[in-house]
């Protein structure tokens, strides 16, 4: 007996140890973490469970039957994250440079089956080369197994990844599918095609960094959500962001206990608005005075500034935040922004996370890069994703809210519950200069009379009192009494029941 269970610890350390310590070495020498170590790292201690730490690959072809690691070059288990079960899957870049085989694919599959069955989100870490190239379609079959596997996961339970190495070819597709994508800075890169390729085709002379460094997905592409400087610092942060997560699509979002009054009243607010309508403030600044603990989960921070999303908790409850930010392009929408809200306002949907949209809006960029890029159709985007969204909607107007900018931003017309206006509000087809411009054109050379007319305009419309006439708005509030209307409109909406008629899936204009 005895000498079973030794033969059972000492086949343990030898999956343990991956590709050997040499090449653990080298991983540590460029600053990443082994798999292990990762997984260590993200979950609670002594809470993973390891599956099928002993699979083998079956490749015989390029003497690959000689080479053989325990585990396959991916740790896959279950665990926690302050006590609620995730699925993990850890990609081991010393086996086989974390490539994907036939069995590595099995095993996430396994995984991720579990995870759809007992409900819990699936996070992947990922360090992977792609396709096994040893084992050719094989290995191609395996990719196409998990990505079936994302889809059907979407929207049923939060899909996470992140990106902790040199990711190519199939390696960046699963990811591509799940909810939200991290990458570790300096060290991590995602391609479909690395730069020798790039050069071959396209005769571009491009780093690694450049084409597809935490700098480019996170600015650029908008293709990752984020990035950190470091894997302690990731892995951190994910679990910070599962705390605010539902499990599954059949949960409501975690309930954590709150240490900040709900009735707070913020009098630094009723001064945030400036005297001169053209200058900007910092929405963020609203954003953490309302936020329990000033608390603000930023989502693609990096990413088209003049929205912000992310997640905050009131009453100790998720919601997910929308906001325009008037201090970059005046807040306007453009197409990144359109493209970055309606993505965010999908997921708060899907996971039955209330959303509370803070509106400053001038109105839709004007210009022919946008509309040469489509401008209508990713600003249909968002207006489609607010008006098929069923969980609590809670909208505040602190300036600006003109034009089809007004509609889109989860207005009274697309089901928002509550839709409230600080007293400094303007809800208008437009401002009053342009509007004036338009209606008294024949008087455009007389200065003076235009200024009157400028006047007239601002004082019929530039104010929240005729839409609040319509009962488009339910009520101009005091802006330091905001976070108790906002608590006390998501409290009052807790029992929210409303429903799409059905379909087998709407067509959102992608
Ligand atoms: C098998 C691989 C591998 C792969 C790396 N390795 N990628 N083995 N299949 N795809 C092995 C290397 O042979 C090496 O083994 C070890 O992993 C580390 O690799 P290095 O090249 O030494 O590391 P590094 O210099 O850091 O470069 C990492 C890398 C590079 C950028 C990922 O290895 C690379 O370009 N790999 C190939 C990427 C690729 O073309 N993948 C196929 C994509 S096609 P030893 O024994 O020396 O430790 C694809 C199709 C799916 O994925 C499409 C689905 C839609």
């Amino acid at each position: 007996m005895n000498k079973i269970l030794t033969e059972l610890e000492a086949r343990r350390n030898v999956a343990r140890m991956g590709g050997g310590q040499s090449r653990i070495d080298a991983q540590h020498a460029k600053g990443k973490l082994t798999a292990r170590e990762r997984i260590d790292l993200l979950l609670d201690d002594d809470s993973f469970e390891e599956f099928d730490m002993f699979k083998a690959h079956r490749c015989v072809d390029f003497g690959m039957d000689e080479q053989q690691y325990p585990g396959d070059g991916v740790v896959t288990g279950w665990g926690t994250i302050n006590g609620r079960m995730i699925y993990v899957y850890s990609q081991d870049f010393t086996v086989f440079g974390g490539s994907l085989s036939e069995t590595h694919a099995e095993k996430i599959c396994k995984i991720m089956d579990m995870a759809m069955q007992n409900g819990a989100p699936v996070i992947g870490l990922n360090d992977s080369g792609g396709a096994r190239i040893q084992e050719g379609v094989a290995s191609l079959g395996g990719y196409a197994e998990v990505f079936q596997r994302n889809v059907m996961a979407s929207g049923v339970v939060p899909q996470i990844s992140v990106i902790m190495g040199p990711c190519a070819g199939g390696a960046v597709y699963s990811p591509a599918m799940t909810d939200f994508i991290f990458m570790v800075k300096d060290s991590s890169y995602m391609f479909v095609t690395g730069p020798d390729v790039v050069k071959t085709v396209t005769n571009e002379i491009v780093t690694a960094e450049e084409l597809g460094g935490a700098s480019t997905h996170t600015k650029k592409s908008s293709v990752a959500d984020g990035a950190f400087e470091n894997d302690v610092v990731a892995l951190t942060e994910v679990r910070r962001l599962i705390d605010f997560l539902p499990l599954n699509n059949r949960q409501k979002p975690p309930v954590r206990p709150f240490f900040d009054d709900p009735s707070r009243v913020e009098l630094s607010l009723d001064t945030l608005i400036p005297e001169n309508p053209n200058q900007p403030y910092d929405m963020k600044e609203l954003i953490l005075k309302i936020a329990d603990e000033s608390d603000f989960y930023e989502i693609q921070e990096d990413f088209a500034k003049n929205i912000l999303t992310g997640f905050i908790r009131m009453e100790g409850s998720t919601v997910g935040v929308v906001a325009n930010q008037p201090t970059v392009l005046a807040g306007c929408l453009d197409i990144d922004a359109s493209r970055k809200a309606a993505r965010f306002v999908r997921f708060c949907d899907a996971f039955e996370i209330p959303i509370l949209t803070l509106v400053d809006v001038p109105g839709f960029l004007p210009g022919t890069s946008q509309e040469f890029g489509g401008v209508i159709k990713h600003g249909a985007k968002l207006l489609f994703a607010y008006g098929e969204a069923t969980v609590p909607k809670v909208t505040v107007i602190t300036r600006k809210a003109y034009g089809g900018a007004y509609d889109v931003m989860s207005s009274k017309h697309l089901r928002g519950d509550f839709n409230y206006a600080w007293p400094t509000a303007e809800i208008a087809v437009m401002g009053a200069k342009g509007a004036t411009e338009i209606i008294h054109r024949a008087d455009l050379n007389n200065p003076e009379k235009i200024a009157q007319h400028t006047a007239d305009y601002e004082k019929r419309f530039a104010n929240p009192f005729i839409a609040a006439e319509k009962g488009f708005i339910d009520e101009v509030i005091m802006p330091g009494s905001t976070r108790r209307r906002v608590c006390r409109a998501f409290a009052s909406l807790r029992g929210k029941s409303l429903k799409n008629p059905w379909k087998k899936h709407d067509n959102i204009p992608l």
